[in-house]
């Protein structure tokens, strides 16, 4: 795949933030202000902005540039068929924002039939990850030596397809009409976090450490992958873990925290080549590693777990360490020249997202120390604002042609 390929799915991967971005800040002001006529759906409007976040900027971003670090790392050449798969998978995840937009999950009327868009969207956004799986598996197969991007990049893949499971296991429920709610929850929770905390978390490692040409360094690998698997327990209700799972989950997740700050640690030391705004991704991974301690704290997670502090905990990891990481790596490679960026793109980006999550972080103690909801409600509206405009500018200069962007850098910069 070209430079000029991996630009174009990375400019796609932007779009996909910016208009799910601005659907959430379309949630966060209805929140607000109330919403208007043409967004009266607010489950459905909340599954766009998430399915759209997680396929067509997150996955997209990560696949666009594992492709764009292998060659370097396998001494081969990228397989035929890369550039189909990404534009499938774009072109998939792209499609899934009407689909999920109409009726989220639930049924849509097309015509003589009812059909579950969302679904629809979601199984043919799966099918592409597995032809993406097929191709990464030929293209590093039997390498003599596997560096740390390459392991990382294995067990993200096999996170990625072990998360699939779940969503098979909630096709088999329907299927059959079972109706045990803690089986229910555990495939949509296999699905859904492990597909975040698994293939999110150990594929954004293994690009920062591709970026970082790191062949030698003796990194927690195999042992990260296998304490991360169970925690995805912990985004069952309270109500129906039953308590053994919920103290092997969150042990296994405390362990899998310990690992991820030796990441941290070793990222941090590598200061003088740290990339943009790595800085604050791992403040952000910083504070998802306290959190995981906190849990083990008794009754921390029983109070918590659900409601407005998992939108905090998910946004934290999300938005501030996962997304911030993904805007820098981008920016780097394709976008350093641009005068935007350093002018408003990064404080916008840094303030707006910062902001954010300390409104969302108000929101969910707010009930706990008696303050009102709607203080908090303001503040991360207009952080989120601030967010997505970052975002918009940053597509804007990822979309503005070479010579402009120079121009535009010699006029601005200081005489
Ligand atoms: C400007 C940035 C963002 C804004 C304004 C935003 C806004 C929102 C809002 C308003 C909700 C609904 C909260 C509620 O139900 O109370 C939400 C939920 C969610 N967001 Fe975001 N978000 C942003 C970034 C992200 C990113 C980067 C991701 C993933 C990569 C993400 C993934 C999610 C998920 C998974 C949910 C929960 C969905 C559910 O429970 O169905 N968000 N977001």
């Amino acid at each position: 795949m070209s430079s000029r390929q991996t630009r174009w799915f990375l400019v796609t991967a932007v779009a996909a933030l910016v208009l799910a971005a601005w659907t959430g800040v379309l949630m966060r002001f209805g929140m607000v202000y109330g919403f208007p006529g043409w967004a009266q759906n607010f489950g459905a409007m909340r599954h766009a902005h998430s399915h759209l976040m997680y396929f067509g900027w997150v996955t997209l971003a990560l696949m666009a540039l594992i492709w764009a670090e292998l060659p370097q790392l396998t001494g081969r050449q990228l397989p035929r068929g890369a550039a189909m798969q990404m534009t499938l998978t774009a072109v998939m995840a792209l499609l899934s924002f009407p689909a999920f937009w109409i009726n989220g999950y639930g049924l849509t009327t097309v015509g003589a039939a009812r059909l579950p868009l969302g679904s629809i969207a979601a199984t043919l956004n799966g099918l592409t990850w597995f032809v993406f799986i097929a191709l990464y598996v030929r293209a590093t197969r039997r390498l003599a030596v596997r560096p740390p991007a390459v392991q990382l990049w294995d067990w993200a893949l096999a996170l990625l397809a072990l998360a699939s499971t779940g969503a098979v296991g909630l096709i088999w429920m329907v299927a059959t009409a079972a109706r045990e709610p803690l089986f229910q929850q555990i495939f949509l929770h296999l699905f859904l976090d492990l597909f975040a905390v698994g293939w999110f978390t150990l594929g954004l490692l293994g690009v920062l450490w591709a970026r970082l040409n790191v062949q030698q360094l003796r990194l927690p690998i195999f042992s990260l992958a296998l304490l991360l698997t169970p925690t995805f327990l912990l985004g069952v209700s309270p109500g129906l873990l039953p308590a053994s799972l919920f103290w092997a989950a969150a042990i296994a997740n405390a362990g899998a925290a310990l690992l991820l700050s030796v990441h941290g640690v070793q990222l941090w030391r590598r200061c003088s080549r740290r990339p943009t705004l790595t800085w604050l991704a791992l403040g952000g991974l910083a504070s998802v590693i306290v959190m995981a301690f906190l849990l083990l704290l008794p009754d921390v997670w029983q109070r918590f777990a659900s409601g407005q502090m998992r939108v905090f905990y998910l946004h934290v990891f999300l938005l501030v360490w996962v997304s911030t990481a993904l805007v820098g790596q981008i920016q780097d490679q394709f976008a350093s020249d641009s005068p935007w960026i350093r002018r408003w793109v990064n404080p916008l980006w840094v303030g707006g997202v910062v902001v954010m999550v300390i409104g969302l972080l108000g929101l969910g103690l707010a009930p706990w120390l008696g303050m009102p909801m709607l203080w908090w409600l303001h503040v991360s509206a207009w952080g989120s604002l601030a967010a997505a405009t970052a975002a918009t500018l940053l597509l804007v200069a990822l979309l503005s042609p070479a010579p402009a962007r120079a121009t535009l850098a010699a006029a601005m910069s200081p005489q």
